[in-house]
């Protein structure tokens, strides 16, 4: 089994993350950090989230490789309900391309992952989309947002402003929406 088989590069490869509580289920965009996607290994820089509480506990992390904007954007903030999920043993959101499950070791910062199983789940074809590249990057920029001294804030302002310009000239209507919830979270128009 590698990387590759499911959708990884070589590279940082933006995935939904899925730990458990005991039966109740956590979601959050990762990087997925691959330097050889020929092998099963991995790693993961984890800030302090639940994500790393559940995977300091219980020593595994799910990924799904999905392309929506939606469950990317609910994500960044709060947990997919299970509405969301076309299982949940293994959990696989609706329109996941695939799913792994790794064992998950916290070193430091980081979580060093080792591929145990997996599954191609889906078949989506679809063109690359400015709007949702834009649309992940200002996520990555907005989960930062509310932990950053004013001035960084700032800055953080104007980047995702700029994203905005290219989710709304180039995305889907799905992009919209999944850029309307962030403002909603952030509580700012950009
Ligand atoms: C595209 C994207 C990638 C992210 N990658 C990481 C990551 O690699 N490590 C991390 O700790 N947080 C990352 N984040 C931030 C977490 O998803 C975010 O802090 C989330 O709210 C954590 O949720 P949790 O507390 O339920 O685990 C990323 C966010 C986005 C939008």
């Amino acid at each position: 089994m590698k990387l590759k088989d499911f959708g990884f590069t070589d590279g940082i490869n933006e995935v939904i993350g899925i730990t458990f509580k005991s039966d109740q289920v956590n979601t959050a965009p990762l990087g997925i950090i691959v330097d050889d996607d020929e092998s099963d290994r991995a790693r993961v820089k984890l800030y302090t989230s639940h994500t790393r509480e559940n995977i300091e506990r219980e020593g595994i992390l799910y990924t799904n490789v999905i392309l929506d904007p939606i469950v990317f954007s609910i994500s960044a903030f709060e947990d997919l309900d299970s509405k969301f999920f076309d299982s949940l043993n293994p959990p696989i959101i609706k329109n996941a391309l695939s799913w792994c499950k790794f064992s998950a070791k916290l070193t430091g910062a980081f979580a060093e992952l080792t591929l145990l199983d997996g599954q191609i789940c889906g078949k989506i074809v679809r063109a690359y989309n400015r709007g949702f590249a834009a649309l992940i990057e200002a996520l990555i920029y907005a989960t930062r947002y509310k932990i950053v001294e004013d001035r960084a804030k700032e800055f953080i302002e104007n980047e995702i402003y700029r994203c905005k310009n290219i989710v709304m000239r180039c995305g889907s209507r799905r992009e919209k929406m999944a850029f309307k919830i962030l403002e909603e979270k952030l509580g700012v128009n950009f």
